[in-house]
């Protein structure tokens, strides 16, 4: 464990996808700042690099399964499956049962609870802002990508260079991870204040899993997929 200090988070997470688990749990941003190193990144989130790392370790020793370390070498067009299948999927669904819940739980609890209004002001428009960008990847990005991979040859395209869309994504990330980051300063990390109904506490049970699979989703992209499919347009032009 002792070359985790010569490691971005991205490259760990990269590496042995279980240790998500633990970043997740010390709030540490693997995904949209995955750039910075261990220490860094574990100081900005208040953590102490020995203790993250012994958790690490432990995690890892437990060999607790979910280990997705073979996307790593997985072809581009199934990397954006996966994607697709797997966080497009959850994401839709969860907006889809998501929305009412919160609907409710903020009309009968806002009054004693103005947070729970702003929570659903900002999870509506974060889940707006997700349904447009689900589809810009599904519709203009990931395609060009698959068929980059396939033609092994420069591929026509109406937005120029893979940068670009790419900025855009990343852009939009960046604005998905700050929503989210709102959403537990509203909910105080999520605590349930005292005699929650059951609607209450699924709405934040459930808020928090969004949140997880969202990291590791926008992990997966900004982290593995786009510098794939940087690195493969330069190998063709
Ligand atoms: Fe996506
Ligand atoms: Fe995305």
């Amino acid at each position: 464990m002792q070359s985790l200090s010569d490691k971005t988070v991205r490259e760990i997470a990269l590496e042995m996808p279980i240790t998500t688990r633990v970043f997740e749990k010390f709030k540490i941003d693997y995904c949209c700042r995955g750039h910075n190193g261990f220490a860094d990144a574990c100081r900005l989130a208040g953590a102490d690099p020995a203790l993250v790392a012994e958790s690490i370790e432990q995690t890892v020793a437990a060999g607790m399964g979910d280990d997705t370390a073979w996307l790593n070498g997985a072809s581009l067009r199934t990397l954006t499956g996966y994607i697709v299948d797997k966080h497009h999927v959850f994401t839709r669904d969860e907006i889809a049962s998501l929305t009412p819940l919160m609907a409710k739980v903020a009309s009968r609890h806002g009054e004693r609870h103005p947070e729970l209004i702003e929570l659903a002001t900002v999870f509506n428009e974060l889940c707006d802002e997700l349904m447009q960008h689900l589809l810009k990847e599904e519709q203009i990005l990931f395609p060009y990508v698959e068929k980059l991979e396939r033609s092994e040859s420069p591929v026509f395209s109406c937005f120029g260079t893979v940068h670009n869309p790419i900025r855009m994504m990343l852009s939009e990330h960046d604005s998905a991870g700050g929503s989210l980051r709102r959403m537990r300063e509203l909910t105080n990390d999520y605590a349930l204040p005292e005699g929650a109904c059951p609607s209450y506490a699924a709405l934040f049970h459930r808020l928090e899993g969004f949140e997880r699979d969202l990291h590791r989703h926008i992990h997966l992209e900004n982290n593995l997929l786009f510098p794939k499919a940087i690195e493969l347009e330069e190998r063709t032009i």
